[in-house]
């Protein structure tokens, strides 16, 4: 352990002089030096940066920075690529959220390309007879796909603020489901995990598995011809590729003979929108989020407020005091995530209630620093355990004029509900999980929804996604960050905020360090390894229940240092990659 303590000091010391002697001979202002205690160093760059899952996407979209595209170019880029190198979470066939802040105008954006339910769907389609929520119906059957909007939704980006051409931002994801790219160690494990489902889905097998449920080998090169087809009549026709024409009957054809209720006209009819972020400040910061359809922005807004009156960065990072005081704000918000949210266009969310300061005071009146409130005093609920599956991504893309790009988008479970249409190389997402299958059920997370997240045509699941961007007094970008992970997205993110402004880490540092998250129900305080023994012993005798459980998120993240990006991927996902110029 010294050891390797010893050997990550002399590194990090060699990236900081390589790092300013590079910028000193390029006649550049040397970017800050990161104290020689930091145990992490972030990527530095002038201009501008990527961050993603997966390299060829950050290379890929690095070149069109490069080239002078900005970040919304940069963006779509990484998504196309990603829905071939990362296809376990980027795959066409589903939906996200992206917010965009545009320096020129000084305005930031949210655009919704969430999965819709189909017209059909109904508030009951995923009951048994007995009236009991199916999971298998929710999770792995054909009505168990929404109506996908990445296609949609990333072109809608790219022409509204984008500055190149369609053609231009999805050639290296053509030529990379063409020519392929080789098998990591990554998605072998993925594949490997996903064999039972995914290798009975005769068109996903062809592409993934060779003979006996084998993936690929590693090393080995991953062609995608149906995906390059498909990704090159995007190309050339637009959102009609994917939501007319062959495509789309290829897709309504094979759900439709598995009992699903999508068709042409759900495809055909399908829209972005654009919303207005959900936004709060914290600590003189301005931060930017997404709001309904997903839980996300409003949550992590709440809970910022409510450990605001706290001297959190006194308490110190990974105190049982700043633990303790978090975990109960996490679990009050999500109390409120179980009743109060849904699809904004279908029901009423008390926003701006919901963000009221004094309300968020009232929430935490019963806070007691000694002792931790037991979940079902805060709102009634059943403890359940949420499931595992971390397989949505996110990136975070800025550039050399200050435009940032903060995006997640999944297709739920890992490669979705593990479907394929023949012919189309699309993975379909499983998204519709995500709707109160019976409201006060528990969702593949753990999540409890409520009326207002029930099953109805047309209608957005409720999400957790987070991508977020954080602007500084000046009205500067100063964070883009988001994360995977179900329902720990908000906390994650979360975390990454305070770590920053609160505990003063460089991004790397806040990337790395040891992450918790409450959910309030199933009532326990889940944690990362890393945290001090003697910190959980005093958080157990504050009455959490403690699990110490598998990583949490993968956080793609870009901070502002003086006139440097700084950027960081999360070490707990081994493809990811950071580059700037
Ligand atoms: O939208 C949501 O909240 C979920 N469908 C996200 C799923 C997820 O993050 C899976 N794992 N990383």
């Amino acid at each position: 352990m010294n050891q390797l303590r010893r050997r990550g000091h002399w590194l990090s010391v060699r990236l900081v002089f390589l790092a300013a002697a590079v910028a000193v001979s390029a006649g550049a202002e040397p970017p800050p030096i990161i104290s020689g205690a930091a145990r992490f160093h972030p990527v530095f760059a002038p201009n501008g940066m990527a961050a993603t899952q997966e390299r060829h996407a950050t290379e890929a979209a690095l070149q069109v920075l490069e080239e002078g595209g900005n970040a919304v170019d940069a963006a779509v880029t990484a998504a196309f690529t990603l829905s071939v190198t990362l296809p376990r979470a980027g795959a066409l066939g589903g939906g996200g959220f992206m917010v965009v802040h545009l320096a020129e105008e000084d305005r930031t954006i949210a655009i919704d390309y969430r999965e819709t339910a189909p017209a059909a769907a109904h508030r009951d389609l995923f009951l048994r007879e007995d009236g009991t929520a199916d999971p298998a119906k929710s999770r792995f059957s054909a009505l168990a796909v929404g109506v996908p909007g990445n296609v949609a939704g990333l072109l809608h980006a790219l022409e509204s603020y984008g500055t190149i051409d369609r053609g231009r931002a999805l050639a290296p994801a053509i030529t990379l489901a063409e020519e392929g790219f080789p098998v990591s160690k990554d998605l072998f494990d993925s594949l490997v995990i996903a064999a039972p489902r995914l290798f009975r889905d005769p068109a996903a097998r062809e592409v993934f598995y060779t003979r006996f449920a084998a993936p690929r080998a590693i090393g080995e090169t991953l062609r995608q011809p149906d995906l390059a087809e498909t990704l090159r009549r995007i190309a050339d026709e637009g959102a009609a590729g994917y939501y007319t024409g062959p495509v789309a009957e290829k897709t309504i054809d094979f759900l439709r003979e598995r009992g699903g209720i999508m068709t042409l006209e759900d495809l055909a009819e399908y829209r972005p929108v654009e919303r207005p972020t959900v936004s709060g400040t914290y600590r003189g910061h301005t931060i930017h989020s997404m709001p309904p359809p997903s839980s996300g922005g409003v949550h992590l807004l709440q809970i910022l407020k409510m450990i605001e009156p706290e001297d959190i960065g006194g308490m110190g990072f990974g105190s049982a005091r700043s633990i303790h005081l978090m975990a109960e704000a996490m679990k009050r918000a999500y109390a409120d995530r179980s009743v109060h949210l849904g699809d904004t266009d279908f029901v009423d969310v008390p926003l701006s209630e919901l963000l009221d300061p004094d309300y968020l005071a009232r929430c935490m009146a019963d806070f007691s620093p000694r002792a931790a409130t037991p979940a079902d005093e805060i709102s009634p609920g059943n403890p359940l355990h949420p499931a595992e599956g971390d397989n949505t991504t996110h990136f975070s893309i800025v550039d050399a004029q200050g435009n940032a790009v903060s995006n997640t988008y999944s297709i739920n479970f890992s490669y979705g509900a593990q479907m394929m249409a023949p012919g189309t190389g699309v993975l379909l997402n499983n998204t519709m999980d995500d709707f109160s299958a019976k409201p006060g059920t528990p969702n593949a997370y753990g999540l409890i929804g409520g009326e207002k997240n029930a099953v109805e045509g047309g209608k957005r699941m409720l999400s957790s996604m987070t991508p977020s961007i954080v602007l500084d007094s000046e009205g500067a970008v100063f964070l883009v960050t988001g994360s995977p992970g179900g329902s720990r997205i908000i906390t994650t993110t979360l975390q990454v905020i305070v770590n920053t402004v609160d505990h003063g880490m460089n991004i790397a540092e806040a990337t790395a360090a040891p992450r918790f998250h409450h959910q309030w129900l199933p009532d326990y305080l889940r944690v990362e390894n890393g945290f001090s023994p003697d910190t959980l012993e005093i958080l157990r005798g504050l009455g959490h229940e403690i699990r110490e459980m598998d990583a949490m998120g993968s956080t793609q993240s870009i901070q502002s240092s003086g006139n440097w990006w700084t950027g960081a991927s999360d070490p707990r996902r081994p493809d990811a990659a950071t580059l700037g110029h």
